[in-house]
């Protein structure tokens, strides 16, 4: 890449907040045929060129393991220049040098580093001569007009300073990090207009946008200068109908924007928000709350699934999910949008991704996250909790370090891709490697802390766990928990090395041994849903139907209510399906009650959240503490509705050939699913008539389609199946 040849450019002691803005004049006399700018920073830039912005990527350039890999982005600027130009990137904290988070109890190293730009102008004559202008003394710097910036600050803005420009200064920074850009940008996606605006019982003045999304506001304006709209986001109100922001934490995440003269509109150029709500905190005089609008971010991806029902709340349910998926793939796989916290969890990123791939094409959005957590791999194999992993460094330990296996499996799995596998092969190794290593029992994983089943309803009452981080967690046994997915990644490993074509016959033992060993010691101590759940999900029952009747059992004796947490919940319809517990997955999804998956829809949720109780019957909240209605784990349901109630799967990797087979249930009349494959449009649909149940199916590609036991092999087209019997092919 040419920028190598540029250098690092800072502005000279830069002490203030302000976030400084580099520009390069130049004139452009001759006919030009091609411009290219290629431009990163150790943080988020815009770049304006001739006062047009360049590109529409939001948040450039993206997040990444920084200090091994930083992209650089390739922009086409030919129709930007003319013949006197001016350039101007701004760059802020983003990112890269953002404030950690304080329950991190971590400090980020590179907080205090200067905002720094490197770039380069290729300019290709029509004479065929070449000019290449570069980062370097020649380049000016000012504070701009942010005068405060950052992911979970938020933005202020003046449009009132003027610049006052002096010479960059040329520093030294490492450029062998720099590659090309990996990922989808991320992108404005759609805008949203109010639905509502009204005072609260505390009096303050709510804007309603209906719908809690990722993104930021902006507004059109006309006021004198000096005047200021300040603006504050929250993602519910209160039991009172007050504007509520403590789930937020130490996030400020609010816009502070001081007015120039006349005409005028902004959006913020340098963070993203999590909200439904904007509180109008100070506003000149005159201004309306239709002068605002929501516009949504995230990363860019082709829509691939759809569900839809014949009831309204399983509706919202889908569009909760696919909402939390939006508001979470902005750039990397992140927990939740809004709180000081949006990091790439990497336990959540595994929960939720085959829910994803069944909704978005998120093959280039999951590439560059996986060499991400390549990169952030230790030399000794652990896998970082987050990543990237710029904070919190730690090893994930048990379903989060393992997302380092299941995720590159289940983008095979879904996309028939192999190099997601062949990529990814040494650092599943390496991590499998790794367990023994630390593990207090050979062929098991134990001894080990890990999150468990985070969030698991089962803690007994006279539970007292030492810190407040266990007393989240609730009873599934850690040493069983861990071992069950060291089992699971072992088996992914086998897997993945045999149709690589590797010797894996050392695999294979080791997973008998563990599978052994698991059954040996934790057989007969299946006590917690979410152990079963692990049991059997991850093949390690001796009698799995035994298993999968108590299970059944265990759910329905404590009033048909799943006690399960992250671990657990995402696999536990599946499990009860396949030992023929249909209707028990049924009656859990379609529970309206705490704690199930339309009791939020209840509430009003537009968005999945974090706790099953983020808003108790009464209204109150399940804790200030660590509350977002933004999260997608439990989300992952969505993969069960489209790969088990509709039926839609892959018989062969990538959907070469596939698999239907719908589990209807009469308390529904109808459901439906569209999913497009990279073979092409998959449709199952069931529905309730008078007699029966009719079956459409559409595929492109031969399937076998499975009802009430029986097989039916077809070649693809449109299928058609009354009372389970073929009508018309
Ligand atoms: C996140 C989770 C994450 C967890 C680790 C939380 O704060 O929001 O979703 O996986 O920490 O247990």
């Amino acid at each position: 890449m040419l920028i190598q040849k540029a250098s690092w450019i800072t502005m000279d002691g830069a002490a203030s907040a302000v976030v400084p803005v580099f520009r390069r004049t130049f004139l452009c006399p001759l006919p030009l045929r091609a411009a290219r700018l290629e431009v990163t920073c150790d943080g988020v830039y815009d770049a304006y060129l001739n006062g047009c912005r360049v590109g529409s990527f939001i948040l450039a350039p993206g997040w990444t393991e920084y200090r091994k890999r930083l992209q650089v982005q390739s922009y086409d600027v030919t129709s930007l220049i003319g013949e006197n130009n001016t350039l101007d990137i701004t760059v802020a904290n983003g990112w890269y040098r953002r404030t950690n988070a304080p329950w991190t109890g971590t400090q980020n190293p590179d907080e205090f580093l200067p905002a720094m730009l490197i770039a380069t102008l290729h300019l290709t004559y029509e004479d065929g001569r070449e000019e290449v202008l570069l980062t370097d003394g020649n380049w000016q710097v000012s504070e701009s007009q942010v005068t405060l910036s950052g992911i979970f600050i938020g933005e202020d803005a003046d449009m009132t300073r003027s610049f006052s420009f002096e010479p960059a200064r040329v520093c030294g920074f490492p450029k062998d990090c720099l590659i090309p850009q990996e990922g989808p940008e991320v992108r404005e996606q759609e805008t949203i207009l109010p639905r509502s605006s009204f005072r609260t019982p505390r009096g303050e003045w709510i804007v309603d946008f209906g719908q809690n999304l990722t993104g930021y506001m902006v507004f059109d304006i006309t006021a004198h200068a000096g005047e200021k709209l300040s603006l504050s986001t929250a993602e519910v109100l209160d039991r009172d109908g007050n504007f509520y922001t403590a789930n937020y934490r130490s996030a400020r995440s609010q816009l502070h924007y001081i007015c120039k003269e006349g005409k005028q509109s902004y959006r913020p150029r340098f963070t993203f928000f999590g909200f439904r709500y904007l509180r109008i905190d100070e506003a000149p005089a005159g201004f309306r709350a239709d002068q605002l609008r929501a516009v949504v971010l995230h990363s860019e991806m082709t829509r691939t699934g759809w569900l839809e029902s014949s009831d309204p709340m399983l509706n919202q349910l889908f569009s909760n999910i696919l909402w939390s998926q939006k508001g979470n793939y902005l750039d990397i796989p992140t927990d939740c949008p809004q709180r000081d916290e949006r990091y790439g969890w990497t336990g959540d990123g595994q929960i939720f991704c085959r829910a994803a791939t069944y909704q978005y094409d998120v093959r280039q959005f999951f590439r560059k996250w996986l060499a991400d957590v390549r990169a952030a791999q230790h030399e000794n194999g652990w896998v970082p909790e987050v990543v990237p992993s710029l904070t919190a460094y730690k090893p994930g330990g048990a379903a989060w370090s393992d997302a380092v296996c299941i995720i590159p499996w289940q983008l095979y799995e879904t996309y028939g891709d192999l190099s997601f596998v062949s990529e990814m092969y040494e650092a599943m190794e390496k991590w499998i490697a790794y367990i023994p290593t630390v593990s207090t029992t050979p062929d098991l994983w134990t001894g080990c802390w890990t999150y468990g089943d985070w969030l698991a309803l089962d803690a007994p009452e006279d539970y007292h766990p030492a810190t407040i981080e266990l007393s989240k967690r609730g009873y599934s046994n850690d040493d069983l928990v861990c071992s069950a997915f060291y089992a699971n990644s072992v088996r992914i490993v086998i897997r993945a090395g045999t149709i690589l074509g590797k010797d894996v016959s050392g695999y294979e033992a080791l997973h008998q041994r563990i599978s052994a060993a698991f059954k040996a010691r934790f057989g007969e101590q299946l006590n917690t849903q979410t152990e079963k759940v692990l049991a059997l999900h991850f093949d390690l029952a001796d009698d799995p139907q035994a298993v999968a009747d108590a299970l059944a059992a265990q759910i329905t004796a404590c009033g048909t209510k799943l006690q399960t947490g992250l671990l657990g919940t995402p696999y536990l319809l599946h499990e009860l399906c396949r030992y023929g517990y249909a209707d028990v997955a049924w009656s859990l999804l379609l529970r309206k009650e705490y704690p199930g998956w339309l009791y939020s829809v209840s509430k009003g949720a537009t968005t999945v959240w974090e706790h099953w109780d983020g808003i108790k019957p009464d209204g109150t909240f399940w804790d200030d503490d660590m509350n977002s209605y933004n999260h997608y784990a439990y989300g992952s349901v969505a993969d069960w509705v489209f790969g088990v109630a509709c039926g839609i799967k892959p018989a062969a990797p990538g959907f070469i050939r596939a698999r239907i087979e719908p589990h209807p249930d009469p308390r529904l009349n109808s459901l439906s699913a569209v999913l497009d494959t990279v073979h092409g449009r998959i449709r199952s649909a069931w529905k309730y008539t008078g007699d029966g149940i009719r079956y459409e199916i559409d595929t492109p590609v031969p399937a076998e389609i499975v009802l009430g036991g029986t097989v039916t092999l077809v070649e693809k087209g449109r299928w058609i199946f009354g009372e389970q019997r073929p009508v018309s092919g």
